[in-house]
């Protein structure tokens, strides 16, 4: 090789261990800021607004409404909310209506036929809470059938 090349190939080399020491320096300067500052990019003290926000949603009661699922109010209402809503709509069981042992009979069903868990201690908080919010009683209460009562002995 010619000695201009040489020349030229050392220059190169120099650049290039210059632009890498640059990149080097730098990012080390960068993680030395990073370690002495952790909360540069991201404060782990608050959950992220975005986060705190869906939580909030999801546990959201407006009017006496569990807003994501349509489950009223009341006691074990979060239970229900975690444990009857991952398979079907919740509204699959708001629009039902049974009595305790009616409750306990589709629990058991979907138990044997469609891979229900145990709910365990659970499952006496659940049923109370469907038995007393979801009764027969409550169903579309139809009006009166009007009858035209008359006397037998005329
Ligand atoms: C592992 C899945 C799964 C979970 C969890 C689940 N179900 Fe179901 N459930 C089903 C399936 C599957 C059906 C039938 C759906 C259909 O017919 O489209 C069903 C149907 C129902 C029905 C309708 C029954 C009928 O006779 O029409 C009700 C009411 C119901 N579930 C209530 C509940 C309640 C209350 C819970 C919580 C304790 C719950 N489900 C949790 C799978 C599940």
């Amino acid at each position: 090789m010619e000695s201009d090349q040489w020349k030229k190939l050392m220059v190169a080399m120099a650049r290039l261990a210059v632009f890498l020491l640059v990149i080097v320096g730098s990012m080390i300067a960068f993680l030395f800021v990073l370690h002495s500052n952790p909360d540069l990019f991201y404060s782990q003290k608050e959950p992220p607004q975005l986060v705190q926000e869906a939580f909030q949603g999801d546990q959201l009661i407006e009017d006496g409404v569990h807003v994501a699922t349509g489950f009223v109010e009341g006691e074990g209402l979060m239970m229900v909310v975690n444990n009857c809503t991952n398979c079907h709509s919740a509204k699959l069981v708001t629009q039902d209506r049974f009595t305790k042992e009616g409750w306990i009979q589709v629990i058991r069903w979907m138990q044997e036929t469609q891979g229900l868990w145990d709910l365990g201690p659970n499952e006496a908080v659940i049923v109370e809470y469907l038995s007393n919010h979801y009764a027969p009683e409550d169903r579309g209460r139809r009006k009166q059938l009007e009858v035209e009562w008359y006397s037998l002995e005329e």
